[in-house]
């Protein structure tokens, strides 16, 4: 009997194992802390919550702290064309609460309840400048990318719907609220194509999603 009940929870063990490798998740990129021991084994933890999740507008079920009380310098150049741009919007303000350098990664909610952490992002993975708030060296964001946009650039795709430049589909690219933000490039669920990219950058084929250059 015992050893039936050890070879049927080894079996459920291997299957676990292939669901995980088969589909591309965020289980073993860099975006899961479950094994750091910091506070929790829950992966989606660190960022979401089904209940008491922080009120950021437009954000899905956040659980982390949110960098605040300061002004991000956006980028500008003599070309950008750019309409409507303002501070980061709610899914690129999720990235930089963890990669601008002013909230520790394991700064996440218990049941709501703010856990302090002491965890920050590396160098190399720091955008937006840290104490700076600079996002000026980085491609532009929170902006309208709308078919306006693409007739005043002149070389642009012309994005096929408000929510997306070209299809609804799981490899497309999305843009929120109209407006292109970090994940329109970054999916940070899945690493596939290394940099959580959306598509392979091969060849420059992420750029060329939106560039016809
Ligand atoms: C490192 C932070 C992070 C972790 C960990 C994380 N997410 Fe997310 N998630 C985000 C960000 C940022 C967004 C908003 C940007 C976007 O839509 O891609 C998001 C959006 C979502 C969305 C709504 C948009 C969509 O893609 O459907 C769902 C659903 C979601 N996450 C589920 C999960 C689940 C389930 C887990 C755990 C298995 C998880 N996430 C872990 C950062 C994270
Ligand atoms: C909970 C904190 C957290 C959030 C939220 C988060 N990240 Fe990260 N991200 C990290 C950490 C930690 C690393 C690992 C590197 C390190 O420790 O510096 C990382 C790594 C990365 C990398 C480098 C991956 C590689 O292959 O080296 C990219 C790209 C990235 N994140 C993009 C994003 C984007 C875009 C968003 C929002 C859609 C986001 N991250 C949200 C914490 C976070
Ligand atoms: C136009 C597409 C695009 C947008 C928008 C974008 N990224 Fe990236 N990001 C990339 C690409 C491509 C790379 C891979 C590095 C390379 O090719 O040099 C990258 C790399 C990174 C890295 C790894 C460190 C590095 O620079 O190599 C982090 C972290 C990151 N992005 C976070 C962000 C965050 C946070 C935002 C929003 C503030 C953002 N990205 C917006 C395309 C984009
Ligand atoms: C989701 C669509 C999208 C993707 C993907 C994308 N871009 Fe862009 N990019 C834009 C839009 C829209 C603008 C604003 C164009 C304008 O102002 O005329 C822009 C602006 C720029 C600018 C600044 C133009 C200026 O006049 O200051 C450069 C340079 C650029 N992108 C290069 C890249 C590179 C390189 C990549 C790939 C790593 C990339 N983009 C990926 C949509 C995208």
């Amino acid at each position: 009997m015992r050893t039936i009940k050890i070879i049927a929870l080894a079996a459920t063990v291997i299957v676990a194992g292939l669901t995980i490798a088969s589909s591309a998740t965020i289980v073993g990129t860099p975006h899961d802390f479950s094994g750091r021991l910091w506070g929790t084994t829950e992966t989606c933890k660190f960022c979401h919550t089904p209940h008491f999740a922080q009120s950021v507008s437009g954000a899905p079920l956040w659980n982390h702290q949110t960098a605040s009380g300061f002004t991000y310098t956006m980028y500008s150049s003599q070309t950008f064309k750019g309409q409507n741009q303002t501070q980061p919007g709610a899914a690129s303000l999720l990235c930089l609460s963890c990669h601008d350098g002013t909230v520790a990664i394991d700064s996440y909610a218990n049941a709501g309840a703010m856990r302090s952490g002491a965890n920050f992002i590396s160098t190399t993975n720091k955008i937006g400048g840290g104490a700076q708030h600079s996002l000026t060296t980085d491609h532009p964001i929170s902006f309208t990318y709308d078919s306006a946009l693409a007739t005043a650039d002149g070389a642009l795709v012309s994005p096929a719907a408000t929510n997306y430049v070209d299809n609804a589909s799981a490899t497309g690219i999305p843009l929120f609220g109209g407006k292109m933000e970090c994940a329109s490039c970054h999916e940070p669920h899945n690493d596939t194509y290394g940099f959580f990219l959306r598509v392979n950058n091969a060849s420059s084929a992420l750029c060329t999603k939106c560039h016809l250059k």
